[in-house]
């Protein structure tokens, strides 16, 4: 695993896209993009990034159970974000669907034609818990030991959430990490330092090649 620690969350967000326009730059490629508010600044850095995005296919790692148009949702951010300014496609699990395990299965099967051996790069955050996708601390989800997209129930937020199991993510060729603002500073340490078996971890621990792009504060209790 590589850690990476940048000055302030502007310089993280510039380090990112530049990161991430060299791993998109072979294409055909898949793209996880992660949801949450810390990724926001990266994808409009690297929309103006001259990619052939017409050859880049990206997906959600995990969505939140909300209408499309929901402000909470992850499409509806990577939509406004990214993908409404390239031309690259956004497949997105169709949270219209009545049940969150017909949406996360019929995601599954829309993945797996999209997917050779597995995903290639996936952009992922973590939260102040250490759960990362939607893979929160002592869901069930977490408990997935075949490569899929499920739906979790998160007894903390009391709600569905839909979300690429461990295994699934384990294929991918690259994770990236962005992880910015003393909020995580704890789970970062816990993480990396602590080496506590928290999703994130669960998740870098199984992957081929990982990157972790910190800002300071972020960053604030490794050394
Ligand atoms: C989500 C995410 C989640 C996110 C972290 C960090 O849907 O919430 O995919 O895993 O990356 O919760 O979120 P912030 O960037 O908003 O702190």
């Amino acid at each position: 695993m590589r850690i990476e620690v940048y000055d302030t969350p502007e310089d993280l967000a510039a380090a990112a896209a530049a990161r991430l326009a060299g791993l998109l730059a072979e294409t055909p490629v898949t793209f996880g993009l992660a949801g949450g508010s810390t990724p926001a600044a990266t994808y409009r850095m690297l929309r103006d990034e001259l990619l052939q995005w017409e050859h880049v296919t990206c997906w959600l790692p995990d969505e939140r159970w909300v209408p499309p148009e929901d402000p909470l949702s992850n499409a509806l951010m990577a939509r406004r974000q990214f993908t409404d300014h390239v031309p690259a496609q956004l497949i997105a699990p169709d949270t219209t669907l009545p049940d969150p395990g017909e949406a996360a299965a019929a995601y599954e099967r829309l993945l797996a034609a999209e997917f050779d051996n597995g995903p290639d790069v996936v952009l992922l955050g973590i939260g102040s818990d250490g759960h990362t996708a939607s893979l929160f601390p002592g869901t069930e989800a977490l408990s997935v030991d075949q490569p899929a997209y499920v739906a979790n129930w998160v007894d903390r937020l009391g709600t569905w959430r839909l979300t690429a199991s461990a295994p699934l993510l384990h294929q991918s060729s690259q994770i990236v990490y962005l992880v910015s603002g003393q909020g995580k500073a704890e789970a970062v340490r816990r993480i990396l330092v602590d080496e506590e078996p928290l999703p994130a971890r669960v998740v870098a621990e199984g992957a081929a090649d990982v990157t972790w792009l910190l800002d300071a504060e972020a960053a604030a209790q490794l050394s």
